[in-house]
């Protein structure tokens, strides 16, 4: 279904705190060689103790309104994507809703890993649908590091911190700076002990006074994760494009989640897409999870490279399995 959703404005936050390589080096076991050759990744960035995910998500979400000339009142819904949330209950977004001074929205979070961005857009696009005149704020967000066990080499390395946020509206408010068209999401969920954070939740609950164990932390199954992650990315892109006639010489920039260099290169190698139109930070953000595309779209627009006209693919993959692929014309 065609539905009228424009973005009106996108702004992303990280926290000052930079975490370099030669800082892993002295934390465990690595070296900033392995964990270039392995990730593309150089730095990335950790928030100071106390900082809560709505804490980020507000300085994205201030960045965001800001763009788009609109204050918190006049959103109508807010969305938050993210694996580490502030609290079970309530949720980021309405802690989020609280912090920007607004109230009476529609707010509530959303959980689909790495992939909560791509999941957001279509819930955006499809209340935009379902009401015209709809200001929707939709948020990516993580505080990684307090899921991250530093003792652990194979997945230390790996992730950061960080929020994007973007601001879509329905038909009543107007063009904006560009057009959503369309959105493909899918999910594998038979497979899903490749990437947990188990600890803390129903399925791994802790008694009063327990301490917490490893199943607290991030665990990956790293090898198979990465062949999951090029296969899925790689057919929900040829999908969306064949969908709508699209072949890669249409696309203008491809975003892809900043998961690992790799992975990145993995899936633009096949497609044949020149390094100019791939939109790389991963190697001053590590793995930022739901925030990694939102941010890495804020960035590069307000870097120049998504002008008017654009036509911008982005796609995610993240734990669940989730994945997904969003086409935008700027
Ligand atoms: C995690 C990842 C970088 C590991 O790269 P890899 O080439 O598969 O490396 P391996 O897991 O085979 O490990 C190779 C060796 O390096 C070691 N190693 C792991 N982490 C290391 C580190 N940070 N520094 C140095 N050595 C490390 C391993 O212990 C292993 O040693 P061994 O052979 O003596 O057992 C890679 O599998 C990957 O990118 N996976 C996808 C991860 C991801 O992006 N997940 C999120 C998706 S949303």
């Amino acid at each position: 279904m065609t539905t009228s959703c424009a973005i009106h404005g996108l702004g992303f936050h990280v926290p000052e705190r930079v975490l370099t390589n030669a800082d892993l080096e002295k934390m465990v076991e690595t070296s900033d060689e392995w964990i270039t050759t392995r990730t593309g990744i150089k730095e990335r960035r950790i928030a100071a103790a106390g900082t809560a995910c709505s804490d980020l998500a507000l300085g994205a979400a201030r960045k965001a309104l800001a763009a788009a000339g609109l204050a918190a009142d006049d959103l109508t819904h807010i969305i938050v994507a993210t694996l580490t949330p502030d609290a079970y209950v309530p949720s980021t977004a309405c802690i989020l809703e609280y912090k920007l001074g607004t109230t009476r929205k529609v707010a509530f979070d959303l959980n689909a890993a790495c992939s909560g961005f791509s999941y957001a857009l279509e819930q955006a696009r499809a209340i935009c649908c379902l009401h015209p005149e709809a200001l929707v704020l939709i948020i990516g967000a993580e505080i990684l590091s307090t899921r991250t066990n530093w003792a652990d080499r194979s997945t230390c390395v790996l992730f950061g911190d960080g929020a994007g946020a973007a601001i879509l509206g329905g038909a009543a408010r107007g063009p904006g700076l560009g057009r959503l068209e369309d959105v493909l999401l899918s999910s594998d969920g038979s497979i899903w002990p490749m990437l947990t954070v188990i600890g803390g939740g129903s399925m791994h609950p802790y008694a009063k006074g327990e301490c917490i164990g490893d199943e607290f932390f991030v665990h990956m199954d790293g090898r198979e994760v990465y062949k999951h992650a090029v296969r899925n990315m790689e057919a929900v892109t040829e999908a969306i494009l064949a969908k709508h006639g699209l072949t890669f010489a249409d696309i203008d920039l491809f975003i892809p989640h900043q998961a690992n260099l790799r992975i990145i290169e993995g899936v633009t190698k096949r497609f044949g897409l020149p390094a100019d139109k791939v939109y790389i930070n991963v190697d001053r953000y590590g793995n930022t999870s739901a925030a990694s595309v939102p941010i890495a779209m804020a960035e590069a627009y307000a870097q120049g490279r998504i002008p008017p006209g654009a036509r911008v693919v982005v796609t995610t993959f993240g734990g669940g399995f989730t994945w997904g692929a969003s086409l935008l014309r700027f």
